[in-house]
């Protein structure tokens, strides 16, 4: 079958091969894969060198299952379903845990359903750990990317008042339209703030901990821009004189994927929840696509069709 196959060069991360298709283990079914996304993390993890044994990169598919599990869980043959597989993604086939599967309606395409997993789960998640966000102020920087769009619109939805951070206004065009104050730094800002979700690191990190409320939290689950976040002391006298930073990975919960994916699904069949994408390639283009994500140069979701 054909799969993207990490290069180990930084511009060009992945190319069209040759891989062997899967074997699935009992609980996994096997996907023919129609649509896949691309994440920021990935981009990380492909930009360096080649790991020994890492493996093939692609965690958000969307596609029809070909074979379903040997242990008789989830899914039927031929039907539509939504991913998150650990990895080996990116390809015409991949084997999927079905607790990592959920079925999609006829009338929600492959593309939108890629567009769901990574970026969906982290933001259904950061909702969760921020607790009820009814009638709160929140404060979500690295916004203008796939999780920035689900964490504001979820976040609305439930009745928050949000302050989206992105570079440039065209940038944060699709937040204001649900309602966010879109602002391009943080001394633009008008805070204090109940929740702070922080996802770009270096100086961002304090600046935004300085603009919460008086025990406010400050849910940390990102660095963009690969920059360590700068604590300074002295920085903390702008700010409350006590606050919690909670560390997320969106890994870290007790619920399995397949239940998050089938909410997600949920709440795009209500109309509750719009997948944005910003670019949509043929996977010839991955490359590409990756370097564009890198460079900020996407707005919301990067969509692959596999041809
Ligand atoms: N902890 C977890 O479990 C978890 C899970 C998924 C994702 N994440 C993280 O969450 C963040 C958002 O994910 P995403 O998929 O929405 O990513 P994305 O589409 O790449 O968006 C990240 C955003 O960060 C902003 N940014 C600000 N400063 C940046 C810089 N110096 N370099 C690059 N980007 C910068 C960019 O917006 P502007 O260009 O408009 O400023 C960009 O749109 C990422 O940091 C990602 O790694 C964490």
């Amino acid at each position: 079958m054909k799969a993207l196959l990490p290069t180990g060069r930084p511009e060009e991360m992945v190319e069209l091969g040759e891989s062997q298709e899967p074997q699935p283990a009992a609980d996994e079914a096997l996907i023919e894969v129609r649509a896949f996304s691309v994440n920021r993390g990935e981009v990380f993890q492909l930009h360096g060198p080649l790991r020994p044994g890492g493996g093939r990169p692609g965690k958000d598919i969307a596609g029809v299952v070909v074979r379903a599990a040997a242990d008789g869980s989830g899914p039927a043959a031929g039907r539509r379903v939504v991913g998150h597989p650990p990895a080996n993604g990116w390809a015409q086939y991949v084997a999927v845990p079905t607790r990592s599967l959920t079925e999609i309606p006829d009338d929600l395409s492959f593309e939108s359903a890629a567009a769901l997993p990574l970026a969906g789960l982290t933001a259904l998640r950061l909702l969760r750990t921020a607790g009820s966000v009814a009638g709160k102020r929140i404060l979500l920087t690295g916004a203008s990317g796939g999780v920035g769009h689900y964490v504001t619109e979820l976040a609305i939805g439930e009745g928050a008042e949000v302050t989206a951070i992105t570079a440039t206004p065209e940038r944060g065009k699709h937040l204001t339209e649900f309602g966010a104050t879109v602002a391009h730094d943080l001394s633009e800002a008008a805070g204090p703030y109940d929740i702070v979700m922080e996802s770009v690191g270096g100086t961002s990190t304090p600046q935004s901990l300085a603009l919460l409320k008086e025990r406010g939290q400050l849910i940390w689950f990102g660095q963009a821009s690969r920059q360590p976040a700068q604590l300074s002391f002295f920085e903390f006298f702008k700010g409350p004189r006590s606050a919690t930073v909670r560390h997320f990975h969106y890994e870290h919960f007790d619920e399995l994927f397949g239940t998050d994916l089938a909410q997600l699904v949920s709440l795009v069949a209500k109309d509750r929840l719009h997948p944005q994408i910003g670019r949509l390639e043929d996977w010839q283009h991955t490359a590409t696509t990756l370097n564009d994500l890198r460079d900020r140069k996407i707005t919301g979701n990067a969509v692959l069709r596999v041809g």
